[in-house]
């Protein structure tokens, strides 16, 4: 018998929306053909009310074996840059764009590469996120890279011409993108490497400010 086609995550939605509700669903999402090739869902993870969402890609591989958002290099790139701009783990909340690891398989070596998800996976995937923001209500959200900035702020957005700047949007009182911290790690030497790390936890120092500006929410 033929699989039914899924082109979004919205008919596994339950009915009811809490953290914990979405989380379950979302395991058994089939809404786009990334769950065939994947390990499991990879859902956000964090604080429950948390006054910040951080907001990347999709997991990568061991975020896939792993079961969690951020768990390799690119998460400890992120976690070390959060510690500097003074942002806590309690105050964040994290998650990806999609929910499966997308990738390809490497020609010569066992690896899976990763591949960048198509813009109909990124849409089929949206519910989950929107879910997210509407239990989360973030203060801030933070799109790490092109892939999340051109989801959540327009195909157009440039990370390179508008990083760091907090932007208009109805999705939270303050939206900001910045560069992927696996972008950093991609760094060609050292200096260079440095240099880049420093512009994000600036960019992640100008969200902690402004989460001691805003007012908090009950
Ligand atoms: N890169 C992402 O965008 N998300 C992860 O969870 C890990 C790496
Ligand atoms: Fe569902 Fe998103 Fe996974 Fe596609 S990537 S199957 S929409 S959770």
């Amino acid at each position: 018998m033929q699989r039914e086609q899924f082109t979004s995550a919205a008919p596994f939605l339950p009915p009811t929306l809490t953290i914990e509700s979405v989380r379950r669903a979302a395991s058994g999402c089939q809404g786009c053909d990334l769950f065939l090739r994947a390990t499991q869902t990879v859902f956000g993870e964090g604080a429950s009310r948390a006054a910040v969402m951080l907001v990347g890609e999709q997991p990568g591989d061991k975020e896939d074996l792993a079961g969690h958002p951020f768990v390799g290099p690119a998460g400890r790139m992120l976690e070390e840059a959060l510690a500097a701009a003074g942002i806590l783990k309690s105050e964040v909340y994290i998650t990806n764009v999609v929910k499966h690891f997308s990738w390809s398989p490497d020609a010569r070596s066992k690896r899976r590469i990763h591949k960048k998800p198509r813009y109909s996976e990124i849409q089929a995937c949206r519910p989950w996120l929107d879910a997210e923001i509407a239990i989360v209500q973030p203060r801030v959200i933070v799109c790490l890279g092109a892939t999340a900035a051109q989801a959540l702020l327009g195909r157009t957005f440039s990370v390179t011409r508008q990083r760091g700047e907090f932007l208009a949007s109805n999705l939270a009182a303050r939206v900001m993108a910045t560069v992927h911290p696996s972008s950093i790690l991609r760094a060609p030497d050292e200096p260079a490497r440095r240099e880049q790390k420093a512009m994000f936890i600036r960019d992640l120092t100008r969200v902690a400010g402004e989460l001691r500006r805003l007012p908090k929410v009950a």
